[in-house]
């Protein structure tokens, strides 16, 4: 059988739309081996699902399967129950922490301020104007810790990307391993700081009492900077691009949570999660070998017509969606509420304040597979 020509995935064109790829992958077998990357692709819903939620057959912790993981990686992405459980209980009590209408306040106060620095020009880049300041102002003062430099913190998060596909691009490996070590001095000085009473001030004092490590309370405050960061304001993008690429008579404002949802199930920009399988067993059909990576292709998966009715089109009242853009299992998203706030917030205001904005240009995507993302989205509003 040929291969699954993984390295389609890198055409400018599949970054934006790799659906009819992925199509042609599901129709030879929702569990497809590819032996260029020799990893399970998982295109199916509840094949993906299913290795989702099972961390006893499909970890995230590859010490389970004999592979070596520096202490500076050890944080709640890459422990499994149950330790990760004691992590992520932690983390949980952070986001608890944090005065979220507060928050909300703030993100559209802040979207206010960044749209009359651009109202007037005939066009603007959304990416760098309004998705990436916004939402790094957003996750900081989420996380109670002092504003980052934009300009120092941007390059270096999006170079953490890129080393997350150095199966398909060795070269992103070590530079994305640099980068993480910089975001991590930065997150280690907020260890010691007097902060403000809120999530990073309650997750450091609380740590102790619930026997969380050091090591891995700092490695997983930079996890939450990053994810947060990353995912919302490519997710802010990815989710606009797609809306104004929509017929007039299927857009409307993303402005309420089913909608947000609907939105991350047609356009989320998380694509891919791996997982290393820990003992001999079948999914989908398909023996899978202990040791073997499992690859789960969410964009796919959400697009499985076995469990969404017209997976092409967006439906903004879908009920139920039981969409894996935010994953599922131990491991699903701590920020999906914050998420779908910043995302309402934002493209929400914008569909109701400029219904005729329309694309100035065609996007240039990101090479990145495992999170979609674009370098600039000229938009006219
Ligand atoms: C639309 C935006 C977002 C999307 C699509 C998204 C997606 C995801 C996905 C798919 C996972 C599961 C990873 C896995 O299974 O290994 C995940 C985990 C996670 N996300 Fe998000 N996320 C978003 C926003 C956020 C935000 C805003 C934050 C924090 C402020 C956040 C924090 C996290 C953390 C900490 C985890 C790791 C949880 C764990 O391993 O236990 N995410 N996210």
């Amino acid at each position: 059988m040929a291969g699954a020509d993984i390295w389609s995935l890198l055409e400018p064109s599949a970054l934006i739309d790799p659906h009819p790829i992925y199509r042609e992958w599901y129709g030879r077998s929702p569990v497809l081996w590819d032996s260029d990357i020799e990893a399970w692709l998982v295109t199916g819903y509840e094949e993906a699902l299913t290795a989702l939620r099972d961390a006893e057959r499909f970890c995230q912790d590859w010490r389970r399967v004999g592979v070596d993981t520096p202490p500076s990686l050890l944080s709640l992405q890459t422990l499994d129950p149950p330790e990760h459980t004691r992590v992520r209980h932690l983390v949980l009590e952070g986001f608890k922490a944090a005065d979220l209408s507060a928050l909300e306040q703030e993100v559209r106060t802040s979207l206010d301020g960044l749209l009359a620095e651009v109202q007037g020009a005939g066009g603007f880049d959304f990416v760098t104007k309004i998705a990436e300041p916004l939402t790094l102002h957003a996750v900081t003062r989420l996380l109670g810790v002092p504003s980052v430099d934009p300009d120092w913190f941007i390059p270096r998060s999006h170079t953490i990307v890129d080393g997350m596909d150095s199966s398909l691009r060795p070269e992103c490996y070590e530079p994305g391993v640099k980068a993480r070590a910089e975001l991590s001095e930065l997150v280690g000085e907020w260890l010691d700081a007097p902060l403000p009473e809120g999530f990073t001030a309650h997750v450091v004092r609380r740590a102790n009492e619930v026997g969380v490590e050091r090591d891995v309370l700092h490695n997983s405050l930079r996890v939450v900077l990053q994810a947060g960061f990353q995912t919302a304001s490519r997710f802010l993008s990815t989710g606009l691009h797609a809306l104004l690429r929509l017929p007039p008579e299927l857009r409307r404002p993303v402005d309420n949570d089913l909608a947000v949802n609907e939105l991350v199930r047609f356009a989320g920009p998380v694509h891919v999660e791996s997982r290393a399988c820990v003992e001999d067993t079948v999914l989908g059909g398909q023996q899978i070998r202990v040791g073997q990576i499992v690859s789960m292709f969410l964009g796919a998966a959400n697009r499985d017509p076995r469990t969404f009715d017209a997976p092409d089109v967006p439906r903004w009242d879908r009920t139920p969606n039981r969409h894996l853009g935010f994953g599922r299992g131990p491991h699903a998203c701590l920020g999906a509420q914050v998420a779908v706030m910043i995302a309402r917030a934002v493209l929400g205001t914008l569909g109701h304040r400029c219904p005729t904005a329309s694309l100035v240009a065609e996007p240039r995507p990101r090479p990145n597979v495992t999170e979609h993302g674009l370098f600039e989205l000229h938009v006219a509003l």
